[in-house]
């Protein structure tokens, strides 16, 4: 096998991204290019993602990210082996834009186009920079999503919890606003933090008695806001020690349930595979989230404990980028799942789109909740 060469397109959210990934026949990978455009400060005045501001600004700039991915990459189309764009789960408006350039370059340049799920983009944004055996698995913490999944092989997705309630993204960026500071939430609380007193503040701790590994956040963003309400004019410090003290909790909540879904990985994979027997187990996380340094040490911490490796992707293929969307492209590519054209071409965005179905029994959906994934 030859080397493989993916354009992979972002725009699911706010973010407008392309890049030109390379996959070697070893299976490592090489980033050509990697551009990204963040809306973040055409959305600060509204507090939030507001979709036709961000569809309209994936149109401005995605043909010359597209431009600047090749040339920075080096790379002529005529190079290039296939198109690979995110057609969900995502805002439907911004989905479109991106893969409607993709249609266009791959129908111009007579290539595959390969419609991907955003999240497993996520899913094996690791490949990028090692290389990780499967099965592992996945934290996937984002403004829209937080999530386990076992990731036992490409399309092979078990999803072992979910949020009940707001994403662990969300509910920093919500907490932020409380606490007026700016967005996107996460970046300021952990700033804020960084002079706080993380044991001030006692908040809950949600699920406790709650088996599975199921996530909730919205009891710590009301135990927040009744602090809030219980200080007549916060000062600096209140505010330094309400965000460390919901970072901490976030933390340990997050903690506390992988700890969990590793015993049920563990009992599902470790019995049933001989390399449960000579290696360590990984944990990857993804997304946005996994950016923050108190929850990234919480996880190392249950890793250490339970011999299983901790990988933390760079924080720029943590958040969506377009090189993770081409590596999702580029392994379908090699493994030969490559759509017929016409279907390809006919690939309609889509809002919802769950990277696994719900566990038997669940009692809640599997697609995304906020408009971030
Ligand atoms: O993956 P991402 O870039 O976009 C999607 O949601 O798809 O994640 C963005 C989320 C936001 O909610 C942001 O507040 C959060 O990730 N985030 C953080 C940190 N950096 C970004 N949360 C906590 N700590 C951080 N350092
Ligand atoms: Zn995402």
């Amino acid at each position: 096998m030859t080397s493989i060469t993916i354009l992979g397109i972002e725009s699911s959210c706010d973010e407008t991204a392309v890049a030109v990934v390379r996959r070697n026949p070893d299976g490592q990978y090489r980033v050509l290019s990697n551009e990204v455009w963040s809306q973040t400060e055409a959305h600060a005045p509204y507090g939030g993602v507001v979709p036709e501001i961000a569809a309209r600004s994936h149109v401005e700039r995605i043909d010359g990210l597209m431009v600047a991915a090749l040339e920075n990459a080096s790379t002529e189309p005529g190079e290039i082996d296939a198109v690979a764009a995110t057609a969900g789960p995502g805002l439907v408006g911004g989905v479109m834009v991106g893969l409607t350039a993709a249609k266009g370059f791959a129908l111009a340049h007579d290539l595959p186009l390969l419609p991907v799920n955003h999240l497993e983009g996520h899913a094996l944004s690791v490949h990028l920079t090692q290389q990780t055996n499967y099965p592992y698995l996945l934290l996937l913490v984002s403004g829209g999503h937080t999530q386990l999944i076992a990731v036992e092989g490409l399309g092979q997705y078990h999803r072992m919890g979910t949020t009940i309630d707001d994403a662990a993204g969300e509910a920093f960026d919500k907490t932020a606003k409380l606490l007026g500071l700016g967005q996107p939430g996460g970046p300021m609380i952990e700033r804020a933090a960084t002079g706080g007193r993380a044991d001030r503040f006692a908040l809950p701790k949600p699920l406790a008695k709650r088996d599975g590994a199921d996530f909730s956040f919205s009891g710590l963003k009301t135990a927040v806001r009744l602090a809030v309400e219980g200080l007549s004019s916060p000062t600096g410090q209140d505010v330094a020690d309400i965000a460390a003290s919901f970072q901490a909790a976030a933390a340990r909540h997050l903690a506390d349930r992988t700890a969990r879904a590793m015993e049920l990985f563990d009992q599902k994979y470790r019995k049933s595979t001989q390399l449960g027997h000579d290696r360590d187990w990984p944990l990857v996380v993804a997304g946005g989230v996994a950016a923050n340094c108190t929850i990234k040490a919480a996880l190392s911490d249950i890793c250490s404990v339970r011999g299983w490796v901790l990988s933390a992707p760079p924080v720029k293929f943590c958040t969506d980028n377009g090189a993770m969307i081409g590596v999702a492209g580029a392994e379908r590519f090699a493994a030969g799942l490559i759509p017929e054209r016409d279907e390809a071409l006919a690939f309609a965005p889509r809002a919802r789109w769950p990277l696994a179905p719900p566990p038997m029994g669940a009692e809640h959906g599997g697609g995304k909740k906020g408009p971030k994934a």
